[in-house]
């Protein structure tokens, strides 16, 4: 039997575990470790022992193998449970979870989300209406600004069939607040959340206003009793959802948490996919012109619907290509249960598993030349020569995103929208934007496009 070897340790030398370098600049850190080590390796920043991934056959191990035995009783989801609470998305409870998912499932297939395209396209219509009556020729339109009221939006409108602006915009800073402090933290885990610094105070009232958004909702649906029709939201439906083993309800301290969850799900990430999208499309002009061909000729002169997504294929590449790039959910962690080895080496009961979509999309022996923009790669060919999990936008396993769906056919058609009849274009001198590592991969200083009509 091959020995079980011990996993190498990143510290460079500062003292800390590796803390004030990992503070510094995480994914240098990290890329540091992976370029020393190999894909995988083990630090321990303030004592929090940390193991990072960076293999297929790690993320199936972890994700899928033994995906009962890596739990998210991991560090990064204790720092946002403050926030997201009971929700899906850092839920430790498998019981729960389980039975949450259940309920929730139907409601996120493709068939499901198909209802909520018109929103998608309804809503990036408005947009372009608004981008044209305000921005003039030679104007720089601040486009993740502007894609982040579309996204929360859409999600607005498909939770809770309303249409908000004021609030909407209270939300979208309650939550960029929430993101860069626990980011912070995240880098530098002190002094702990409960100690009523300024920022955690700030973080306690971003948390307020969230809740305060949502609850608003949920009170005035109550309210009504609106009944599950066809035109029915995803509120009215999670209300009246029914276990099939137990056949009980969602109590409403728990559908708060799931609606915020689906909030904070589905905003920031698809805000940051499609910001990074137009900016890829103006730097590469050649993809832009084969987006455009594909729309004029699937779409034409009509607004883009759910039926359109089959046809789009290539508009589905530069999604795809977008997300290895800039994955937004770009880290992710699991919590060993048990003692277990992994690749040859000991990994300790306790330990934090830290998955970097930032790193695995970039990974030399299954990506060439990973910095380049080729939506190409997401040809059927070269996809079925790649290991499956060298790609994971969305995760993989029983805790895959419940909102995938959602998020592609939402990325997809704001895309066919607006190549209908714009493009977004590089303002002559424009600096490169460069990522951010917050708790998701932020375009750092937002991207700033020209909107130029076709
Ligand atoms: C580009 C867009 C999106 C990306 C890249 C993304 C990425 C992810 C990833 C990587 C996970 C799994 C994390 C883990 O395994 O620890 C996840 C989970 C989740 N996402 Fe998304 N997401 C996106 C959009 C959405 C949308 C649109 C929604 C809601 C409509 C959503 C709701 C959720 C929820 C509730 C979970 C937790 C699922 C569970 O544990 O059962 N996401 N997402």
């Amino acid at each position: 039997m091959p020995q079980v070897k011990e996993l190498p340790s990143v510290t460079f030398n500062d003292g800390s575990g590796g803390l004030l370098a990992f503070k510094r600049d995480q994914l240098a850190f990290l890329s540091r470790g992976l370029a020393r080590h190999g894909d995988i390796f083990r630090f321990r920043p303030l004592g929090i022992p940390m193991v990072m991934v960076n293999h297929p056959d790690h993320i199936q191990h972890i994700l899928i193998d033994k995906g009962d035995k890596y739990d998210k009783n991991a560090s990064l989801f204790k720092i946002v449970r403050p926030v997201l609470r009971k929700g899906l998305i850092a839920n430790a409870d498998m019981e729960l979870w389980r039975r949450q998912r259940r309920m929730m499932a139907p409601h996120f297939t493709p068939k499901a989300v198909s209802a909520f395209a018109r929103n998608m396209t309804d809503e990036t219509a408005r947009s372009l209406e608004h981008w044209e009556r305000v921005y003039g020729p030679g104007d720089t339109l601040d486009v993740t600004d502007e894609i982040g009221a579309l996204a929360l939006r859409i999600v607005i409108r498909s939770l809770f069939s309303a249409d908000v602006t004021d609030t909407a915009l209270a939300f979208e800073r309650a939550f960029g607040a929430a993101n860069s402090i626990l980011g912070a933290f995240f880098r530098f885990p002190f002094p702990p959340l409960s100690v009523p610094t300024p920022g955690h105070r700030r973080l306690r009232r971003a948390i307020d206003e969230m809740d305060a958004f949502v609850s608003g909702f949920v009170r005035k649906r109550l309210a009504e009793e609106v009944a599950v029709g066809e035109e029915t939201d995803l509120l009215t439906l999670l209300l009246h959802t029914v276990d099939e083993v137990d056949g009980g309800g969602m109590d409403l301290e728990q559908l708060h948490h799931e609606v915020l969850n689906i909030c904070i799900g589905a905003y920031e990430t698809t805000t940051n996919t499609l910001s990074w999208a137009f900016y890829l499309l103006a730097r590469h002009p050649e993809v832009e012109k084969k987006v455009h061909e594909e729309v004029d000729r699937v779409v034409g002169d009509r607004t883009p619907r759910f039926e359109d997504l089959r046809e789009l294929t290539y508009t589905r590449t530069v999604v795809d290509e977008t997300l290895r790039i800039y994955s937004p959910a770009y880290q992710f962690m699991r919590h060993a249960t048990e003692d277990d080895v992994i690749d040859g080496y000991r990994v300790p009961a306790g330990s934090n598993m830290l998955i970097n979509s930032y790193f695995l999309h970039r990974h030399p022996d299954f990506w060439d030349e990973p910095e380049e923009f080729r939506p190409e790669r997401f040809g059927k060919e070269e996809v079925a020569r790649r290991p499956k999990h060298a790609y994971l936008p969305f995760g993989v396993g029983q805790r895959v995103c419940i909102g995938k769906h959602f998020a592609l056919t939402e990325l997809i058609l704001v895309l066919a929208t607006v190549a209908r009849r714009y493009r977004l274009v590089l303002p002559e001198g424009a600096p490169e934007v460069v990522p951010e590592a917050l708790i998701t991969l932020h375009p750092k200083g937002g991207v700033r496009l020209r909107l130029e009509r076709r």
